[in-house]
């Protein structure tokens, strides 16, 4: 699929195919609270996560890409967002090491996963590290959150597991706890950020190597409008983040929304839905 937008140089933009892990929201819910936006007093219609789900990974499958699904254990509710399983990169997988003592064990559960199906080295990081929650790759470079889930002593781990160059981000906002809920990764050039979301020094980095980049408001990184899978065109997104779908669609990118309202209540959604198994 591909698109030229009117502007002075037009871009043509193109679906590439992608490789993706999720796992069934059977056992999801929100019984404790490890983000701004969990409350185990709001209920959650655990039938409509489960709609919402099947539809994202539907959606998926109709853009064409390979959709693996991992089952759910029971007592992990937040084993739903595979974006925090690992980081993958040419078959090497570097596993979560959990900062909450509730999701630490989905490691083992995520690993055991990772060596059946033959990614070799699959390893537990020995150091926090939330996995594609925090780490985000843009072409040939890392981009790793550092704040409360993911600490900066394993960003030199990652680099050194994945011989990549990273590049750290300081996470200021408690309601952007995880790298992916700030940034948005459309292709290797192109992002999308809430600048609320970062530190001084972290802005300065983003400004000067995406000059160009999308800005969200803070009301659509609320809606998790950055909370994205985009692959190269299409840009699946939560459905409620007007301006960002805008801003997507000026620059020729195809916004597709989805309902993601229970799995928001626990402060997650689309990405953090999908590991991309690189
Ligand atoms: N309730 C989960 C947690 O707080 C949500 C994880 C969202 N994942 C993500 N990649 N941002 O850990």
């Amino acid at each position: 699929m591909t698109t030229t937008v009117s502007q002075s140089e037009p871009v043509t933009r193109s679906a590439t195919t992608r490789h993706l892990l999720m796992c069934s929201p059977e056992h999801f819910t929100v019984r404790y609270s490890i983000n701004p936006w969990m409350n185990p007093e709001v209920p959650v219609d655990r039938d409509l996560a489960l709609e919402q789900w099947t539809r994202l990974r539907g959606v998926y499958e109709r853009l064409g890409h390979r959709v693996e699904v991992l089952e759910g254990a029971p007592g992990l509710p937040d084993m739903v967002f595979t974006a925090n399983a690992a980081v993958v990169h040419g078959g090497r997988a570097l596993v979560a090491n959990f900062a909450h003592p509730q999701r630490q064990p989905e490691s083992a559960a995520f690993l055991r996963w990772f060596r059946q199906a033959g990614y070799a080295p699959a390893e537990v990081a020995a150091l926090r590290n939330e996995g594609e929650g925090d780490i985000l790759t843009v072409g040939r470079i890392m981009f790793a959150g550092n704040g409360s889930r993911t600490s900066l002593a394993a960003h030199d781990e990652l680099r050194e597991f994945f011989g990549m160059p990273v590049i750290s981000l300081d996470l200021v906002d408690p309601r952007f706890y995880h790298l992916d809920t700030a940034l948005a990764v459309l292709d290797p050039h192109t992002v999308a950020y809430y600048p609320g979301a970062f530190s001084d020094a972290g802005l300065a980095v983003l400004e000067q190597l995406f000059p160009g980049a999308i800005l969200a408001n803070e009301d659509d990184a609320c809606a998790f409008g950055l909370n994205v899978m985009c692959d190269g065109y299409n840009v699946v997104m939560s459905d409620g983040a007007p301006d960002l779908a805008k801003q997507y669609e000026a620059r020729g990118f195809n916004p597709i929304g989805v309902g993601m309202s229970e799995l928001m209540k626990s402060g997650g959604s689309v990405k953090c839905c999908t590991l991309e198994l690189r």
